[in-house]
């Protein structure tokens, strides 16, 4: 009996001295720098700064992407987004950042007010935006967020975009240039709310000369192209109209845009989710009651405020 107890002690040491062996040798192997310089390789001083070390290869890509969403009330939404654009962007050579336009006024949301000011905001120092809704993941690596040099590329075209089908659609993800975007006078700022803007745009491109172009011969549908994070019983949209709201944003407007977007910027905020480096920029945008009084619906000075069931795109614009 005694022999046995001492055997098996001695079995154990051996184990344990083979395990101590075994963690010493992983140790050794691994490599001695864990921590990574994080210092802006490239040592340009941009603005906002570049949003992962530049390596030779990847300065190869002259230009520099910007890529606006505009925010509000939708953190569990970017805290799937950012993570995702990063992995997603990695298999691309891209110089890119992401902006988070972050609306913090009273005024009911505006989608295309918030791009234009993130357009001005950027301009100096990004060659071309992408218009990015923070609920649309790419999910097929053939999607391609390259420099438009023609003329806009819409990414989540109308053949792939699990919802939108309609020949005009350039909503969800649209990359523009520079000079493109100024070129058209950037977006329309009537559009408090949700729905339309993105189709008064198509018709500045329209009559801009300018041909969108959009994915070809991408392997992947209407159903796996993107993945649509947005829960709509969760998040209601807003889509009232209030004054003569569902008139004017019928009609192509030629009054304001990117040069009488009016508002201020409250503060600049870098952060990081999950390893994405990002810019939040504190919006906060005026508005001009003699010209888009439904900025404020609940205000109950409106006369007519009407809900609409589901958005329904204007064929006349
Ligand atoms: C990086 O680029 C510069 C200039 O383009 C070149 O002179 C240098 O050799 C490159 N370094 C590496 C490690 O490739
Ligand atoms: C797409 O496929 C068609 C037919 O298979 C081909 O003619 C066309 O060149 C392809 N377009 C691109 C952009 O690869
Ligand atoms: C934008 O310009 C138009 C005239 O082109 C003017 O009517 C409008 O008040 C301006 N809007 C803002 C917000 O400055
Ligand atoms: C940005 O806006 C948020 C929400 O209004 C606020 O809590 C935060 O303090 C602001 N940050 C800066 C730097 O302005």
């Amino acid at each position: 009996m005694k022999v046995f107890w001492k055997s098996l002690r001695l079995k154990y040491i051996f184990i344990c001295i083979f395990i101590t062996f075994g963690i010493s040798c992983l140790i050794g192997i691994t490599p001695i720098s864990i921590d990574e310089c994080k210092c802006d390789a490239n040592g340009t001083s941009n603005h906002y700064g570049s949003h992962r070390i530049m390596n030779n290869k990847s300065r190869k890509s002259k230009h520099r992407l910007a890529i606006l969403v505009p925010f509000r009330d939708r953190f569990e939404e970017l805290l799937i987004f950012a993570p995702h654009m990063q992995k997603f962007l990695a298999k691309q050579d891209l110089d890119y950042h992401i902006f988070i336009l972050h609306q913090i006024d009273r005024y009911r949301f505006n989608r295309a007010s918030l791009i234009n000011v993130g357009f001005l905001e950027v301009k100096k120092d990004f060659d071309y935006i992408a218009m990015h809704d923070v609920d649309l993941l790419p999910m097929n690596n053939e999607l391609l967020y390259n420099y438009p040099e023609k003329g806009p590329f819409h990414v989540s075209s109308p053949e792939l975009h699990p919802r939108y089908h309609y020949p005009t659609f350039v909503g969800g993800i649209l990359l523009v240039n520079r000079g493109h975007f100024t070129l058209v006078n950037g977006m329309s700022n009537k559009y408090w709310g949700w729905g339309l803007e993105d189709d008064e745009f198509y018709v500045r491109l329209k009559e801009a000369g300018l041909k969108v172009t959009r994915p070809q011969n991408v392997s992947t549908g209407t159903q796996n192209t993107f993945k649509h994070i947005h829960d709509r019983s969760h998040r209601k949209r807003d889509m009232t109209k209030c004054f003569n709201q569902r008139e004017v944003t019928r009609k192509r407007d030629r009054q304001t845009g990117l040069n009488n977007v009016s508002y201020k910027l409250t503060g600049t905020i870098k952060m990081t989710i999950a390893d994405t480096a990002l810019t939040v920029l504190n919006i906060s945008l005026m508005c001009d009651k003699s010209i888009t009084p439904w900025c404020e619906c609940d205000k109950m000075d409106g006369p007519t405020e009407v809900k609409q069931k589901e958005r329904k795109r204007s064929e006349s614009m």
